[in-house]
């Protein structure tokens, strides 16, 4: 599916973002205690260091709650100005109420409707086309995007190929209409046919949870990481180079590469499949971990943070998880 800039309606930008990622730090060195693993390994094949592990306490609406008071406070903006929330998760609080309404409740958002969609890593993106679309139709003034996940409960701790990669975090933006160009064009692929290769099977309806369930494991995230890795590479590059050729936007001009976190490896293939020079290459998974449905708010919203953008700006968002699900998007930055 693409969308470019319709011949009506309004154009959409990010106003503000903010993020939250839980205290607890966990490093290659602890997990070497864990499973049969070394730094050396996780560092070389993944880039990555450390992931944040939310406290027991903690549930993914607390993080998105955190994520999205921050990025309604960077837009200058309160609770009560929000018409929507939409939270994207593939680890929700629990299978209902979905989690916006509980972020409603915590942030005391009262005028907004709420609902959850689930695309896996792609959930951001995804996120804020549906946001997109509402704002430019008129049908909603502030839309409040959040990228939530309290993954670690799900990953086996015991299975050194999966337990290795993620990592618990939120992040959130506020979209609005703009002046400028915005969110310029959105591409967003599916393919049901390879869902098996990237699966969390149990707890749904399909296998409800049962004592024989539970033993099997079948509640945790099942990966062919190499399987996934080849698919992430091409379909990532080529919804990638379409929107650039699509738009008429050379890679040059972009500001930001900001592709989804899974892996170093897979980042790096991307950046130079598209030409792009490694500064346009922006990667926090050494910090991070693989975040899914929160990496590229957080990455974003460390840019942004940092200093790091100007008005007009442009950005290339590029993002892959289970599904398999995909996407790219290209947007001009102005939270003026
Ligand atoms: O976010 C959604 C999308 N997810 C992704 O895009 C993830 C895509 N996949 C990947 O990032 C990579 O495939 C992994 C990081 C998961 C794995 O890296 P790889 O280079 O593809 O390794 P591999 O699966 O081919 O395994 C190579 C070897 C195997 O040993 P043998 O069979 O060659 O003896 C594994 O058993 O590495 C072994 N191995 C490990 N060794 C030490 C796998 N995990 C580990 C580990 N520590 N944690």
């Amino acid at each position: 599916m693409t969308n470019g800039t319709p011949p009506f309606g309004r154009t959409v930008r990010i106003k503000g973002t903010g993020s939250y990622v839980p205290e607890r730090i966990l490093t290659n060195r602890e997990l070497e205690s864990i499973v049969d693993t070394t730094d050396e390994w996780i560092y070389s094949r993944t880039g990555m260091r450390e992931r944040h592990i939310a406290a027991d306490h903690e549930a993914t609406s607390d993080l998105a709650a955190i994520a999205a008071q921050r990025a309604i406070e960077n837009s200058g903006l309160t609770p009560a100005d929000m018409d929507m929330i939409l939270v994207c998760t593939s680890s929700p609080d629990m299978f209902f109420p979905n989690t916006a309404c509980l972020v409603q409740k915590k942030i005391g958002a009262h005028r907004a409707f709420c609902f959850d969609m689930e695309a896996a890593c792609s959930g951001f993106l995804y996120g804020l086309e549906v946001g997109r679309q509402f704002v430019q139709s008129s049908s909603a003034e502030n839309v409040l995007v959040i990228g939530a996940e309290k993954i670690s409960p799900f990953v086996n701790w015991k299975d050194r190929t999966t337990c290795v990669l993620f990592g618990d975090g939120a992040g959130a933006a506020v979209l609005q209409a703009g002046n400028g160009r915005g969110i310029m064009e959105t591409i967003m692929g599916s393919d049901g046919l390879l869902a098996d290769l990237l699966i969390m099977p149990g707890g749904g309806s399909r296998y409800p949870p049962t004592p024989e369930t539970l033993k099997s494991g079948i509640h945790f995230i099942q990966m062919q990481g190499r399987e996934v890795f080849k698919h992430a590479v091409s379909n990532m590059t080529k919804a990638a180079l379409d929107i650039l050729k699509h738009t008429g936007v050379s890679i040059a001009d972009v500001k930001y590469i900001i592709p989804h976190q899974a892996n170093a490896r897979i980042i790096h293939a991307i950046g130079q499949r598209l030409g792009g020079r490694p500064d346009q290459v922006y990667m926090n998974v050494e910090r991070y971990g693989n975040t899914s449905a929160a990496s590229v708010i957080l990455a974003l919203d460390e840019v942004a943070r940092g200093g790091q953008l100007e008005k007009g700006d442009l950005l290339l968002f590029v993002v892959f998880g289970a599904g398999f699900t995909w996407g790219a998007m290209l947007m001009e930055w102005d939270n003026s």
